[in-house]
């Protein structure tokens, strides 16, 4: 009797001590996975933009300048988890750069769209292949 208490006791305080730990690590990387999300639905906004033929300035713009600045982010948010490597920092900044001149300058029709949609996801695959 003595010790199945023991044993549930024992299997009591590690459930919780690994719920604790998962609840952490969910909290610690609420920010990067936050930042990937809202790229993710911008990126998505941006090619059913394309699909609707919604492809004037006026329409993406709004799309290339938060994924500018929310790519400003990214290398932060994965630095609050843990070290970055140099690498890492220099696709994050590359990111940011091709995308800060999309939204300078936004693709005006949809001939341009075509040309910047593969450009962005080139960026995005390109730190997934290494990273994700
Ligand atoms: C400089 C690196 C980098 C760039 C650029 C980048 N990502 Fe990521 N992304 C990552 C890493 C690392 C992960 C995996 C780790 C994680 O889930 O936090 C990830 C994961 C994701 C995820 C999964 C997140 C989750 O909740 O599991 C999505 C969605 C995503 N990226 C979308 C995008 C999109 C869309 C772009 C381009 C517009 C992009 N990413 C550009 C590094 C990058």
């Amino acid at each position: 009797m003595k010790v199945i208490l023991l044993f549930l006791a024992g299997a009591l305080i590690g459930a919780l001590v690994a719920f604790s730990a998962a609840n952490t690590f969910g909290q610690r990387h609420a920010w990067p996975r936050g930042v990937m999300a809202v790229m993710q639905h911008h990126a998505a906004a941006l090619r059913d933009a394309r699909k609707q033929e919604r492809c004037d300035a006026a329409a993406t713009a709004p799309h290339w300048r938060i994924l500018a600045a929310v790519g400003g982010d990214i290398e932060p948010a994965y630095a609050s988890t843990g070290s970055v490597e140099p690498d890492f920092r220099r696709q994050a900044q590359a990111f940011s750069a091709a995308t800060a001149q999309f939204a300078a300058e936004p693709p005006r029709d949809c001939a341009a769209l075509d040309q910047a949609l593969p450009k962005l996801k080139e960026q995005c695959d390109n730190c997934h292949r290494d990273y994700r």
